[in-house]
């Protein structure tokens, strides 16, 4: 059914613990801030998953973060390079432009080069909001950073290879593999040029 899995290298009893784990601090968090608020019901939780690969993570982390928040998507698309090397990371729609004052998280499934958090990050500190926390799934070691981003939530840090599953595709498939996994050598050295 999955052909080209070589392994699994985070099983989903690790990640459904993992999310619940992140799910409970981010609240816990979010909840202070809250509270420290003038007006705590005047506070604003806004989560951001960055589509299309936050979207299998998204949907299991809210559902163990216990806050009022509202869900605003936002799309970032890579621009052209010859090889991953040389991509980078467009917004492709429509940012919220209303953050101002609000408590922003941005959730998204990896930490590679940094592109793109780096690009969503600075749009949205530039509208002043209350806070920013990023959440990964999984980071990549520094080395591969292009981009200088510190995640505040991180799942799990991960090897420098090309993974599927839990939302993460290669070449638009397996985002539905429900366990983080690499492929096989031959179809994994194909990224290098295809990317995702
Ligand atoms: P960076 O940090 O490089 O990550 O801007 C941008 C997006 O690239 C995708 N990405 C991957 N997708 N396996 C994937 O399926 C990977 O190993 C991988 N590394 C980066 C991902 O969508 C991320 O949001």
């Amino acid at each position: 059914m999955f052909r080209d899995i070589d392994r699994v290298l985070i099983d989903r009893e690790a990640i459904a613990e993992k999310v619940r784990a992140l799910g409970a601090e981010i609240a816990a968090d979010i909840q202070r801030a809250i509270e420290r608020h003038r007006d705590p019901d005047d506070a604003q939780v806004v989560l951001i998953p960055i589509l299309t690969g936050a979207l299998v993570f998204t949907a299991d982390l809210i559902r163990q973060m216990p806050v009022m928040l509202s869900l605003r998507v936002v799309a970032v698309s890579s621009y052209p390079g010859k090889s991953m090397a040389s991509k980078g990371a467009k917004i492709a729609g429509e940012l919220p432009t209303d953050l101002r004052g609000k408590h922003v998280i941005v959730v998204d499934d990896i930490l590679d080069t940094g592109q793109t958090l780096a690009v969503v990050k600075k749009l949205i500190q530039e509208q002043a909001p209350a806070s920013v926390r990023i959440c990964v799934l999984l980071r990549k070691p520094e080395s591969a950073r292009k981009e200088h981003v510190e995640a505040d939530y991180v799942g799990f840090d991960i090897p420098d290879e090309f993974v599927v599953g839990y939302g993460l595709d290669y070449d638009g498939f397996y985002r539905n593999y429900p366990q983080i996994a690499v492929l096989r050598p031959m179809v994994g050295s194909a990224v290098t040029e295809a990317g995702s």
